[in-house]
């Protein structure tokens, strides 16, 4: 995209990235977890933030149901509005990179497309695309939101994984995979801080 007419950015006269570092004491870095609804994007994110408030980092959580109700309030579920959903939540991901934050994404993130561009906003070098692995059977038997089962009942337009497709990654993606229905969330939650922690600490 290019730089709009009359508008002149202001970027190079700012505070860097590195200084924010240096004063955070910690590297920046996105982690970006995707999976289906309920496949327990949120509740890592979460755990892991408390774990690592714990041990003096500053994080940010980006969830999918808190950014639809504000920032994206205008924003439903067919395939161009969830693209422009993810192209802005990476716009955002790179503002608290640039203060030096740790930030954890928790959105479905369905389509490789999708993954693409919020690498090509974000940065290669800058983020981890985490897949949150668990069954859609998986998924609608936990149905915490009662998400699955309004939509079982044609509740819910386009729902992801009924009406609407999940491209899980495929085998030789770097992406990391974390299986929610194979491990606890404890163990879960130790692979990812033995993960994650190597990339944010500051050497
Ligand atoms: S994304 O596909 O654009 O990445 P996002 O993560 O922001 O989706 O929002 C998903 C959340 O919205 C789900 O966790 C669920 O609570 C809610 N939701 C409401 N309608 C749908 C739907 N049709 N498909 C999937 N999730 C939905």
């Amino acid at each position: 995209m290019t730089t709009p007419e009359n508008i002149h950015t202001e970027f190079h006269r700012m505070l860097g990235r590195g200084a924010k570092e240096a004063q955070l004491k910690q590297c920046g870095h996105v982690f970006w977890f995707y999976g289906l609804s309920g496949s327990g994007k949120s509740t890592l994110a979460n755990a892991l933030e408390r774990k690592l408030a714990e041990q003096g980092f500053v994080t940010k959580i980006l969830d999918g149901d808190n950014i639809r109700s504000g920032l994206n309030r205008d924003l439903g579920f067919s395939d161009a509005d969830r693209l422009e959903n993810i192209r802005r939540i990476a716009e955002v991901a790179r503002l608290f990179l640039d203060a030096g934050i740790v930030v954890f994404t928790s959105f479905i993130t369905p389509k490789r497309e999708l993954r693409e561009l919020v690498g090509e906003i974000v940065g290669a070098g800058d983020i981890t695309p985490v897949y949150i692995d668990a069954s859609f059977e998986t998924c609608a038997e936990r149905d915490v939101k009662g998400l699955y089962a309004k939509a079982a009942s044609g509740g819910v337009k386009h729902f992801t994984g009924k009406d609407s497709s999940f491209e899980a990654p495929e085998s030789g993606d770097p992406d990391w995979v974390i299986s929610t229905d194979q491990q606890s969330e404890a163990d879960s939650l130790k692979i990812l801080l033995e993960k994650v922690l190597p990339i944010i600490q500051k050497a």
